[in-house]
């Protein structure tokens, strides 16, 4: 697999206005994401996420080491082209509608004006801001601003995505709508890089991630791998009567000389959750401020991976 980002030692220190070293933001960092991989960039707040997004952006410059990104490095313009990036604050322009809002990134890439249009009521749709899309940005909740930001990072149909916290200010159902875009342009090739602090949003997209923690890296892996645990195994069993379970426990005890433990699976929070909303859509009327199908459909000019460096 051909390696879309990297990392060899990255280092980065933010120096005062005297030129003195001030913080080591980033140490020794060494990394490589894969095409078509979901990598996961995690640790506490001030270890070192959006410093080395913004180095893979080409935003800040590496004080050490090399960073390659799509075969070159990322102050290419060539590269610049080929990614999309969300930051972690939704910085928008407020006096623009939403439909300007995209108009105005669509512009920065070179898209006639009608796959311009194109592309941005595709976006508003994926989005479900259609109905916004003649409001002002700066009127909107911060989820509306989040999921702006994120339509704004796809408008160049890039090949690799950067999203800081894409998930950070969104309702349970906006998170799952979000995680499933980007599931969604992962199984069509995109390469993509996220932080988040929600490890389970993490756990649930990411095949590899990282851990920093005061810029060093101190773990790096496939989420499965690292959160295996070999020495224990689970057996899943339609639910049984207690006497049919008891000599079947029984049996396991005599088998390994150790206790079984069982216990009934549980529904994790977030599929409760979406399932009473869905349940209550029906009933209440829907006054939020973001309508959307059920079903994220990506926005239809994003294309497939243009493949390799
Ligand atoms: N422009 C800057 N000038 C000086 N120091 C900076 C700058 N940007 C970041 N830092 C410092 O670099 C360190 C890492 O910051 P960074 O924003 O990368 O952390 P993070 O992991 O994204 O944190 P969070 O989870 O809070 O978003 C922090 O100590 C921060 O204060
Ligand atoms: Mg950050």
């Amino acid at each position: 697999m051909s390696a879309i980002i990297q990392a060899d030692g990255l280092e980065k220190v933010f120096r005062d206005f005297w030129r003195r070293p001030r913080v080591r933001a980033v140490k020794a960092l060494t990394f490589e994401v894969h095409a078509g991989e979901v990598f996961g960039l995690l640790g506490p707040n001030g270890s070192g996420k959006s410093t080395t997004m913004k180095m893979l952006l080409g935003l800040l410059h590496p004080t050490a080491g090399r960073l390659t990104v799509l075969g070159a490095p990322p102050r290419d313009v060539r590269v610049k082209s080929r990614i999309g990036y969300m930051p972690e604050e939704s910085s928008l322009y407020p006096f623009l509608t939403a439909e300007e809002t995209l108009d105005f990134f669509a512009r920065l890439f070179p898209l006639t004006a009608a796959e311009r249009r194109r592309r941005v009521a595709e976006l508003l749709e994926m989005a479900g801001l259609t109905h916004a899309r003649h409001r002002l940005v700066g009127e909107f909740s911060k989820g509306m601003a989040r999921r702006i930001c994120l339509a704004q990072a796809l408008i160049n149909d890039p090949d690799l995505i950067l999203l800081d916290e894409p998930t950070s200010g969104l309702d349970p159902v906006g998170c799952r709508q979000v995680k499933d875009c980007i599931l969604a342009l992962a199984a069509r090739g995109k390469t993509i890089v996220l932080s988040s602090h929600l490890l389970a949003d993490v756990e649930d997209l990411c095949g590899r991630i990282a851990i920093l923690y005061n810029g060093v890296l101190c773990a790096l892996g496939g989420v499965r791998d690292l959160l295996e645990e070999p020495e224990q195994m689970q057996i899943f069993l339609p639910a049984l009567s207690e006497d049919r379970r008891l000599p079947i426990l029984a049996w396991l005890r005599d088998q390994t000389g150790v206790e079984p433990r069982w216990d009934h699976p549980r529904r994790n929070l977030e599929r409760f959750f979406l399932e009473t909303v869905r349940e209550a859509r029906g009933r209440v009327p829907d006054q939020t401020g973001v309508r959307i199908s059920e079903e994220i459909r990506l926005a239809p000019f994003l294309s497939g991976s243009r493949g390799e460096t």
